[in-house]
């Protein structure tokens, strides 16, 4: 048995602080003692009143804030090397610039070195599970895991479907699609702590052909998870319908071909009407919240308040949306989420985002979403450790901002509002330092 414990202040979630009091939801220890055996946390407390056993070392980080890993419930890995392209909407985004970077994972070795650095930039930015879109090649999601697996990362990722209106170098058939996705399952699925993700694209690059063969798949692997896009852009919205004449809305298509539930995933869900919010609601399906992503293509303004409506609520999760979104960073996801809110709140739509709902999304509102809530997401005996550090003295401005913030709400709202990666002073995974800012290695696989 391996034992450490990890020292500091903490915070985690104990509920959805959408649904109930923020202050109820978050709890605060001044200075935590995390007791951590075998990859497990085994207890978290004050530090005064804990108890260390004998010979295990405790690493103390005085001037910093513990949190569970952060969790990013959409991302591609394949679109590192065209995040922040100029000029596009969705659809003409896709055929500029997303599609020709893609194709270049039909090259294993290439997809080894974009994974090897994904996973690098991930566990800088302090996240420590993502639910991943590979490529259509199944050789991607091979490159994927096996770098997740080197760093024992609990990762959720999956082989694109699409067998239309995509270069004819990335489209696979209902049948390959199928029976690829069915090997991947098989070679991944509960392997350490890769998890296989069912991945059609989104409905316009899919027929109805392969979205059943996708629900087959998941009703043969049901404990496998599924994502795609969901009415993200007006245009594509407008194409769907003309695509799924006979579907009542976008996340019909979906709900049709069996792809609705529990460990369904969908990114976006921008412009949903009220019959797709129950039916999200109904079936347990789950949304992704990318506002960097929404922004940066002009896509439009999430409703969070309205996805959390308490008499249906919608699993939420934050996603960085890479290389539609942004940045990698959570903490600047939660800056621009803060900022979609306050627009929609100007419009009369929902309210401002509290600090305490913006860092729930980032860890257990995303570990809900993925049905994880017993597994990660929390700080909490029995969870798995993933644990980010934040250095509350990363930057003059950072520290003399948080010196003007007395209370944990403001200090989150400010390092939510001025952090990035360079406060992600370490990263532990499965209860192993991953990641180290200021060693001169800094990445350790486990
Ligand atoms: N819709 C279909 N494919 C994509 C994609 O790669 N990124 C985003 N943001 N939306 C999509
Ligand atoms: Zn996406």
């Amino acid at each position: 048995m391996t034992a450490r414990a990890i020292r500091g202040a903490a915070i985690t979630f104990v509920a959805d602080p959408f649904l109930v009091d923020p202050a109820e939801a978050l709890v605060h220890i001044d200075d935590a003692l995390i007791l951590i055996e075998d990859g497990r946390i085994v207890s978290v407390g004050a530090f005064a009143a804990a108890e260390v056993p004998a010979g295990v070392p405790v690493e103390h980080y005085p001037d910093a804030l513990l949190a569970s890993g952060f969790i990013d419930t959409h991302v591609h890995y394949s679109q590192l090397e065209m995040v922040g392209a100029f000029g596009a909407r969705l659809l003409e985004w896709l055929e500029r610039y997303t599609f020709p970077a893609e194709l270049r994972f039909a090259d294993k070795a290439h997809a080894d070195r974009v994974a090897a650095l994904f996973l690098r930039e991930l566990l800088r930015n302090g996240t420590t599970t993502a639910c991943v879109h590979c490529t259509v090649h199944p050789q991607s999601v091979d490159a994927f895991f096996e770098e997740s697996e080197r760093f024992n990362t609990r990762m959720i990722a999956g082989k694109v479907l699409m067998d239309r209106n995509a270069p004819a170098g990335l489209t696979d058939t209902p049948e390959r699609g199928y029976a690829e996705s069915k090997a991947l399952i098989e070679r991944w699925h509960g392997r350490g702590r890769q998890l296989y993700c069912i991945t059609p694209r989104f409905a316009p690059t899919s027929t109805p052909a392969q979205l059943e063969a996708a629900g087959r798949l998941w009703r043969e692997h049901p404990t496998a998870y599924v994502q795609t896009h969901l009415s993200e852009d007006a245009a594509e919205v407008a194409w769907v319908r003309e695509l799924f004449p006979e579907a009542d809305n976008y996340l019909d298509v979906y709900h049709r071909a069996g792809l609705t539930g529990r460990r369904a995933i969908f990114a976006h869900g921008i412009h949903l009407d009220e019959d797709e919010f129950c039916l999200c609601h109904r079936t347990g399906s789950a949304l992704s919240h990318c506002p960097t992503s929404n922004l940066f293509l002009g896509s439009g303004l999430f409703r969070a308040f309205e996805a959390k409506r308490a008499d249906r609520p919608v699993f939420t999760g934050l996603g960085t949306d890479v290389g539609g979104g942004t940045s990698l960073s959570q903490l600047q996801t939660l800056n621009e989420a803060y900022k979609v809110a306050a627009l929609n709140a100007t419009a009369g739509r929902g309210e401002k985002l509290r600090p305490a709902q913006a860092f729930y999304l980032a860890t257990r509102g995303g570990a809900e979403a993925l049905a994880l809530e017993d597994t990660i997401g929390s700080l909490a005996p029995g969870c798995e450790a993933d644990i980010v550090v934040l250095d509350l003295k990363a930057s003059p401005l950072v520290a003399f901002r948080l010196q003007a913030a007395p209370t944990i709400e403001d200090k989150l709202f400010a390092l939510m509002t001025l952090a990035d990666e360079r406060t992600v002073r370490a990263t532990y995974v499965a209860g192993e330092k991953a990641y180290d800012r200021d060693a001169a290695e800094p990445f350790r696989h486990a």
